[in-house]
């Protein structure tokens, strides 16, 4: 349907004091008794946390492997409901969400575009988001704008029926979600070499606008002697609100448009593609930057431990001959954003100690 109307702003009461604030000032608006109620920023997560969600993720993995675990899993949530608004395109994401709530028994509605909602209308977007949480106990949102789940969550909870937002993607800003979904993998494939803490990590790609190196950038400041390399052409170069967090947290970071210097000091690769769709001129930001691909010609070049890690979708920044390699880790790493999301939705309904009792 075509829009009619551009939507309406409204004007809320108290928000310009608070978005003025500094993250760390927000944090605890969006906190009830202590836990975590929306999902807004990757600077919400502490080691504790992180840690405990991992440990919840292996509890549900392995009780999804038998018929019996399964059921046990849908038995959790089926009185619950759950709204996937993906108004930016998504597979992966919204697939991981869909299915991490099937693994809990939560229904789900979907809105995957602005064209069938009332926004055509004129109708604000908070006004959209309310409507949702008239309906259902957990909003889960993607939006190209930077600051859209911040805003709805903080407008939500300014009502009386406030659900929990979990911000599944925000322009070019961040995906704390996929920050999870990265330490876990990350945790799983350092396993057998102690856990994340003194790794090495290169990102390498567009770190400018890719909101995923962002998130995971922020999450470092929990783990013990983490170096930074990263890798991207001079233009799409990591933005200097990170690079000052990491200065403030003491975490050492390397800038450099040299990949191959960089593959044989690393303990983790992240690749991502070039985020061509927030430029204004996407046709011609699409084209390739071979120097920042990864061939399998530079398998031999990288530690045997070394994990290869992707948030997809990619282009050619992976070469499809890679995807044999043990250390390719991005497939495994889209299941596991399945098993974290899942358990993310299970502590915020306040079910972990169900799951968690299987294993006593
Ligand atoms: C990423 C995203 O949407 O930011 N994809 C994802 O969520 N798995 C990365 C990307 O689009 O390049």
């Amino acid at each position: 349907m075509e829009r009619f109307a551009e939507p309406t702003l409204q004007t809320y009461a108290g928000w310009e004091e608070y978005h003025s604030k500094p993250v760390t000032e927000k944090l605890d608006c969006f906190k009830t008794e202590g836990r975590l109620f929306d999902i807004i920023f990757a600077q919400q997560f502490d080691r504790q946390f992180l840690d405990y969600l991992c440990r919840l993720a292996d509890c549900i993995r392995i009780m999804a492997k038998t018929k019996l675990g399964q059921n046990k899993l849908r038995h959790l949530l089926p009185h619950k409901r759950a709204m996937l608004y993906f108004v930016q395109p998504s597979t992966r994401t919204f697939l991981s969400f869909q299915n991490a709530c099937h693994v809990l028994g939560l229904k789900v509605s979907e809105i995957r575009g602005s064209s069938t909602s009332s926004e055509v209308k004129g109708e604000s977007p908070e006004d959209t988001i309310r409507t949702f949480a008239s309906y259902v106990d957990l909003i889960i949102s993607r939006h190209h704008e930077a600051g859209f789940a911040e805003k709805t969550a903080w407008v939500l909870n300014q009502t009386e029926r406030p659900v929990p937002v979990v911000n599944g993607g925000s322009g070019p800003d961040q995906h704390p979600t996929q920050a999870l979904l990265d330490i876990y993998t990350l945790e799983r494939e350092f396993n057998n070499t102690g856990g994340l803490d003194g790794k090495k990590i290169a990102m390498v790609g567009d770190l400018k606008r890719g909101r995923t190196v962002r998130s995971l950038s922020y999450l470092m400041k929990n783990y013990k002697d983490v170096e930074l390399y990263f890798v991207a052409p001079e233009i799409f170069g990591m933005r200097d609100d990170i690079k000052q967090f990491l200065a403030r947290h003491e975490i050492p970071f390397h800038e450099t448009d040299d990949f191959e210097s960089v593959m044989p000091l690393v303990d983790a690769i992240y690749m991502t593609r070039i985020q061509n769709e927030y430029s204004e001129d996407p046709k011609s930001e699409a084209e390739t930057y071979p120097e920042f691909y990864f061939k399998a010609e530079h398998l031999s070049k990288i530690h045997a431990h070394c994990a290869i890690l992707h948030p997809i979708p990619r282009r050619h920044e992976i070469e499809v001959a890679v995807d044999k390699d043990p250390r390719a880790a991005y497939w495994r790493q889209e299941r596991c954003g399945m098993w974290i999301r899942a358990a993310l939705i299970a502590y915020l309904f306040k079910v972990e100690k169900e799951i968690f009792e299987e294993f006593s």
